[in-house]
């Protein structure tokens, strides 16, 4: 029989990933954490090979390392969440898993940057805050691979609010509105910069009391106030996190200062906000709308848009970019 007819098919790959060398290392050392499965040529089909939660032995450890090696071992897609979940802990793994979709990609993005936003939001300190960058780094790398990619990831939007999802739903969105932005002449320093800017913009908010932040009745001077210095809060944490990048910096500072004049900590008049803090004011913006929040509920997509068209306090062309964007 020709080789090619004792490969597995694609049938097989609608309902199994083909597990990768370096995923399989990954796994916990002697019990897998999901059931897995060899492809034996000889009948051309998936056979159990061990079960999820088992002890393997070194040897049955080794064997499965080989036949892996030759590309004969499987997972099934039903496991996806426990796959995601493993991978997402260890995001650099999506780059060398060729067997995943896209849209499972997006899924284990937003997952695993949520997880450590969330962390880093607990413990804004610089070992945290190393691991938020290299995983940030990974999705960078996908998308300098691919800028493309990003369709997936937008599709990717938290619904319920919290300050990581907002993190994360501001971060695809604005990449999205970025890269569009930036067709054709993209840095890769500052697909880098902008994209971290994005994810911790709201950082100050973490050292904010939380009953002043999910409070539905209408906020007291001082509680308004209190909220105003995220803003200050974000910028100073980051520095003092060493992070000397005005593509950062900027995105925390001034996502909250308007075209008008009208905005908050500065009141910065509108030629003064860098082309970063205003494409952070309109996706920060348009992500708080279109989930619930404590004291609004969600928006659509176009209600949003259209209020941010009317309001003169937003850059129009990252509006109108934005709105062809949504509709594309
Ligand atoms: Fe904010
Ligand atoms: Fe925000």
């Amino acid at each position: 029989m020709p080789k090619k007819d004792l490969e597995p098919n694609e049938d097989l790959h609608e309902e199994y990933y083909q597990v990768s060398p370096v995923i399989l290392e990954s796994f916990p050392k002697f019990r897998l954490p999901l059931d897995t499965f060899v492809f034996r040529e000889q009948v051309a089909q998936l056979i159990p090979l061990t079960q999820a939660g088992q002890r393997i032995s070194a040897e049955q450890r080794q064997i499965i390392l080989d036949k892996c090696a030759q590309g004969l071992v499987f997972v099934a897609r039903k496991d996806h969440p426990v796959y995601a979940e493993h991978i997402s802990k260890q995001l650099d793994l999506v780059l060398v898993d060729s067997s995943l979709k896209s849209s499972e990609i997006a899924l284990i993005f937003q997952q695993g940057l949520t997880d450590r936003l969330n962390a880093f939001f607990e413990q804004p300190v610089a070992s945290v805050f190393l691991t938020l960058q290299t995983d940030l780094l990974v999705l960078t790398e996908y998308l300098w691979q691919d800028p493309y990619r990003i369709k997936n990831l937008r599709k990717n939007i938290w619904k319920e609010h919290s300050l990581a999802n907002h993190g994360v739903n501001s971060l695809f969105m604005g990449l999205a509105l970025y890269l569009r932005l930036n067709d054709g002449d993209l840095r890769r320093k500052h697909l880098d910069e902008v994209s971290m800017g994005l994810l911790v913009h709201d950082l100050g908010m973490s050292k904010i009391p939380p009953f002043i932040r999910a409070k539905t009745q209408p906020l007291s001077r001082d509680e308004l106030e209190k909220i105003r210095e995220h803003c200050w809060i974000g910028g100073k944490t980051l520095h003092s996190l060493e992070v000397r990048s005005d593509l950062i910096l900027k995105q925390a500072l001034e996502h909250h200062e308007r075209l008008d004049g009208k905005g908050y900590p500065q009141k910065l008049p509108g030629k003064e906000i860098s082309m970063v803090g205003q494409l952070c004011a309109v996706v920060d913006s348009y992500c708080a709308m279109i989930t619930d929040r404590p004291y609004a509920e969600a928006l659509s997509s176009g209600s949003a848009l259209n209020a941010l068209s009317q309001s003169p306090g937003y850059n129009d062309k990252m509006v109108r970019a934005m709105m062809g964007m949504m509709m594309g």
